[in-house]
């Protein structure tokens, strides 16, 4: 079992973007903004591509669940303008750190702070697309599995949910703020029953994540879940 609760993992994130301007635990290419800023390009990309193989109708709303400081998010909002596109994270300093990126690059993407076990009610609602990147694998299975859930009562009927959770054959949940949690296929498919949504594809993204400093763990493969 993970050693980790939700709102413990909630703070570690919001500690790290404390300690740093911005924090190297979210950031892919390390301080390399340009490779930064082209890994988001490429997780939108993704997205775009995802919903033109599986959504049924040009989407008008897309929920970042996350969102972090907006590395796919903005992107996304500057690939196809006439999306709202909007980013939530729990953590009201990366939402700050979204603004400052949106304003410094000129975005129309917005921010805003809430998390799934927020007692607000969600800020969104009838997404088209909520899509969830590099948040499961900080969660043990149950949050994980729970968040899913909420995740998917903010999905319109027959609108997509993508999410990312590295897929082994013999899973195991993180131990520490420096390990991440992976699922197995069956798991998979059953959380996606539990939230009302059935697995229309499972480990999408060709694209291999790395970290920095070399290969990591298989996070980045999107599977594509469909609210029914
Ligand atoms: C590794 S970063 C990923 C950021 C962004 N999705 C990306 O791919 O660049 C994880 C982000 O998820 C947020 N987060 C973690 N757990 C969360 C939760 N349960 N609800 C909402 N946000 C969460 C953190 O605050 C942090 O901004």
């Amino acid at each position: 079992m993970t050693d980790l609760s939700a709102d413990e993992v909630i703070d570690a994130w919001r500690d790290a973007g404390r300690s740093d301007e911005r924090s190297l635990l979210i950031h892919p290419a390390g301080n390399d903004e340009r490779a930064y800023r082209e890994s988001g390009r490429a997780a939108a990309l993704d997205v775009v591509r995802l919903l033109a193989e599986h959504g049924d109708r040009e989407p008008s709303l897309v929920v970042d669940y996350g969102c972090g400081d907006g590395r796919v998010a903005h992107e996304l909002a500057r690939i196809e303008p006439a999306w709202r596109v909007v980013g939530v994270d729990a953590s009201p300093e990366m939402v700050d750190a979204f603004d400052a990126r949106g304003d410094a690059i000129g975005s129309t993407a917005i921010g805003m702070t809430w998390h799934t076990g927020d007692d607000r009610p969600p800020p969104v609602a009838g997404a088209d697309v909520v899509y969830c990147y590099a948040v499961l694998i900080h969660h043990g299975w149950v949050d994980g599995a729970a968040i899913v859930a909420r995740l998917a009562d903010l999905v319109r009927w027959d609108g997509l949910l993508l999410i990312d959770a590295p897929l082994y054959e013999s899973a195991r949940e993180r131990v520490n703020a420096h390990d991440v949690t992976t699922w197995t296929r069956p798991m998979l498919v059953d959380v996606a029953a539990r939230a009302g949504c059935v697995v229309v594809a499972a480990d999408v993204n060709p694209g291999e994540f790395t970290w920095a400093d070399g290969p990591g763990p298989r996070h980045g493969r999107l599977h594509v879940l469909r609210r029914t």
